[in-house]
C-alpha cells in the first residue's frame, strides 16, 4: 500500500461495508499522529472554521445531549462542549489511537469519548438532542446505516450537522474534482508520512459516496428534512444541517 500503485488501487480496498470499515480502521490508525496537522494543511488552512460555522449552525439548547460522530481528535466535541457548556458530549470514533489522542486533548468535563462503530453506537433510541459529523458519514461503512443511526438515536426534531466534501452530478466536475483530491491529498500524504495512500482516499471515498442531490434523496428517505447547506471551495464541501422529523 506504501506506493502510488497502491494510490490507485484504493477504491477496490473500499468495495465493500467490510473492507471498507478494515480500512478505515488500519488507514486512520496511520494517519492519526499527524491528522490535525494534514487537516489544517489540507483545506489551506480552511477547517477550523468550517467546523466552528458547523457548531454555530446549531438551535440554542440550554443543555443538550449531543454526539459527534468519527470524532476524530475531538475539534468538534470541544467546540460543542465551548458552545453548550452545560451539555454532554460524547465523541465517538472506530479508530483507538484517534480516541486516545481525542482524550490526551480533552479539558472538558462534559466531554467523553469512546471506540464504536458509528452505525453501532450502542445509544437509547430517541436520546440525544444534536449529531455532528465532520468528515463522517462519507466513512461510514454503509451510508444508509449510518443515518438510519442517527436517525435512531435522535430526539424527534433533533438536528444533526454535517461537514463534508461534497460532489457535483456533473461528469466533468467529479473527474476534476478526483484528481485534484488525489493529487493534492496524496501529496500531503508523501509529505507528512511517507505514504501517498494516506488522505488520496478521501478522493476514492468521495467517489464511492452519492452526489448532492442523491444524498439529499437519502437523508430525507431516512427520515430528515433538510434545514441548511452551505457550500463551500465551489462546492468541493458542504455543511449540511438536517433535522428529524
Ligand atoms: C477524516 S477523519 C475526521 C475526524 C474529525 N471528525 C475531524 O473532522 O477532524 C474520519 C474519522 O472517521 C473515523 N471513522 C472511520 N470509519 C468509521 C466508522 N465506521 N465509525 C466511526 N468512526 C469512523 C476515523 O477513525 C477517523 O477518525
Amino acid at each position: 500500500m506504501r506506493n502510488w500503485r497502491g494510490v490507485l488501487g484504493i477504491g477496490k480496498q473500499i468495495d465493500s461495508p467490510d473492507k471498507k470499515r478494515e480500512f478505515n480502521e488500519l488507514h486512520f490508525t496511520a494517519a492519526a499522529s499527524r491528522y490535525d496537522l494534514a487537516t489544517r494543511a489540507m483545506s489551506l488552512g480552511r477547517d477550523q472554521a468550517w467546523k466552528k460555522q458547523l457548531v454555530a449552525s446549531l438551535p440554542k439548547i440550554t443543555a443538550p445531549v449531543c454526539v459527534d460522530l468519527a470524532s476524530g481528535t475531538g475539534d468538534v466535541a470541544f467546540l460543542l462542549a465551548e458552545r453548550f457548556p452545560n451539555g454532554q458530549i460524547y465523541g465517538i470514533d472506530l479508530t483507538e489511537e484517534m480516541v486516545t489522542l481525542a482524550e490526551r486533548r480533552n479539558r472538558f468535563d462534559n466531554v467523553s469519548f469512546v471506540c464504536r462503530d458509528m452505525a453501532e453506537t450502542s445509544l437509547d433510541n430517541a436520546s440525544i438532542d444534536i449529531v455532528t459529523g465532520s468528515y463522517a458519514l462519507r466513512n461510514a461503512a454503509e451510508l444508509g446505516k449510518g443515518l438510519q443511526e442517527v436517525n435512531r438515536i435522535l430526539k424527534p426534531g433533533g438536528y444533526a450537522a454535517f461537514l463534508d466534501f461534497s460532489k457535483s452530478a456533473k461528469p466533468v466536475s467529479q473527474v476534476s474534482q478526483y484528481w485534484l483530491l488525489k493529487c493534492w491529498c496524496g501529496l500531503w500524504g508523501a509529505l507528512l508520512h511517507a505514504n501517498p495512500t494516506i488522505h488520496a482516499y478521501i478522493a476514492d471515498s468521495l467517489k464511492q459516496f452519492p452526489t448532492r442531490e442523491d444524498y439529499y434523496q437519502l437523508v430525507r428517505k431516512s427520515g430528515f428534512e433538510l434545514i441548511s447547506s452551505q457550500l463551500f471551495y465551489f462546492g468541493m464541501l458542504e455543511l449540511l444541517v438536517i433535522r428529524k422529523e
